[in-house]
């Protein structure tokens, strides 16, 4: 046995932290991502495609969203924007459009919202 044969072995951190770490972070983070809802497509779906600034502005008489509105919690906020169920609250009416957004663009929009107030 010499010390010549385990020499290869010193490459091992590396090829842990290749093949194992950093494949493993990459699935955490777009896990993340996936779940928490991404702002900067947010920014872009509340502000040229939904338009709720339109309607949402401090200069108009629907209710504040920046931050998310009051009494909403995020998972029910990102609920309704799925499927028009407000919960247990009444349901918004007329002018606010029944939207039927996708659960990545509910988030996305949802994150945005929480980077305003
Ligand atoms: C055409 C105007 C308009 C647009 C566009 C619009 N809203 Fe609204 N929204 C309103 C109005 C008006 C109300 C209040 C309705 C009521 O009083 O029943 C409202 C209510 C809401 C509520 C309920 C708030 C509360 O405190 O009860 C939420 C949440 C909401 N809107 C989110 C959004 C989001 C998110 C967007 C964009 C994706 C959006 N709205 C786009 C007009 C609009």
């Amino acid at each position: 046995m010499t010390k010549g044969m385990w020499r290869p072995l010193g490459v091992l951190p590396a090829v842990v932290l290749l093949f194992v770490v950093l494949p493993a972070t990459r699935f955490m983070s777009t896990r993340a991502s996936t779940t928490a809802g991404d702002a900067a497509r947010g920014d872009y779906l509340v502000n040229q495609v939904a338009m709720c600034a339109q309607c949402h502005s401090s200069r108009s008489a629907a209710p504040r969203i920046a931050g998310l509105p009051d009494g909403w919690p995020e998972e029910d906020f990102v609920r309704f924007l799925k499927t028009g169920d407000p919960g247990d609250r009444p349901r918004p009416l007329a002018p606010m459009p029944p939207f039927r957004m996708n659960d990545a663009d509910a988030r996305a929009v949802a994150a945005y919202l929480k980077t305003l107030r």
